[in-house]
């Protein structure tokens, strides 16, 4: 069972793949952190992000166990990083490199402690049109660039980072424009996806559509 959740950036993707992840005990892969451990590695190496054959071994270098636990390293979550991962996620061999191990995670899902898992929430920008088609869940969320602005800046501060809000904005709107508009894999919502606007929603009423969208399927 495989559960795709694509959409833009602070949408709220993330929060929705962990609660469902946790309220139906399946394995959670942010793939947003593939992309940023990538850049992470480049920016450390100070590469340029635009480093093709750098960027390509980076990301041929990634082992599994490094992946799962870079996943919860506060490093890869500054805006800095996060250009860098959008300056690298149009490259197509990187692209490459990192689709195998995410249909791994997908179709053999495994918790943090190796144990394997009945099933799998992966959240990205392209998890419902090209790296798992085949999920039977397919949710996309969207909102307005000024909630999600407002939305990045309060958790960007209460991780300790400062931040300017008109930066935040600005940065959010440059990283929806090279999502959407790169020829390979844009960001867009399969067909048979559930678009949601959190644009007015809190978590609570994001989760419910989604458990809603889940019943409604014959899943749970
Ligand atoms: O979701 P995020 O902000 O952590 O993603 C960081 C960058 O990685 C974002 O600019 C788009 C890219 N990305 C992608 O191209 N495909 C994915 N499946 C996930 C992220």
């Amino acid at each position: 069972m495989i559960i795709a959740i694509d959409g833009f950036s602070a949408a709220g993707k993330g929060t929705l793949a962990q609660r469902l992840a946790d309220y139906l005990n399946y394995a959670y892969l942010d793939t947003g952190a593939l992309y940023r451990t990538v850049g992470l590695k480049l920016y450390e190496n100070k590469q340029n992000p635009t480093d093709i054959k750098a960027a390509q071994k980076a990301a041929f270098e990634l082992k599994e166990e490094e992946i799962l636990s870079l996943q919860t390293n506060p490093a890869i979550r500054t805006e800095e990083i996060g250009t860098y991962a959008s300056k690298i996620a149009p490259i197509p061999e990187i692209r490459q490199a990192l689709l195998e191990f995410q249909r791994k995670f997908a179709f053999h899902p495994r918790f943090k402690d190796g144990t394997p898992a009945p099933g799998a929430v992966l959240d990205g920008r392209d998890i419902g049109t090209v790296v798992c088609p085949e999920a039977k869940i397919k949710l996309f969320l969207k909102a307005r660039s000024e909630v999600r602005a407002t939305r990045r800046l309060k958790d960007l501060q209460l991780r300790g980072f400062y931040a300017i809000y008109d930066t935040v904005l600005s940065d959010i709107n440059k990283r929806d424009e090279s999502d959407s508009q790169r020829g390979l894999s844009p960001l867009k919502p399969a067909p048979d996806a559930l678009v949601i606007d959190t644009s007015e929603m809190t978590q609570d009423d994001v989760f419910a559509a989604a458990i809603d969208f889940i019943k409604g399927k014959g899943f749970i």
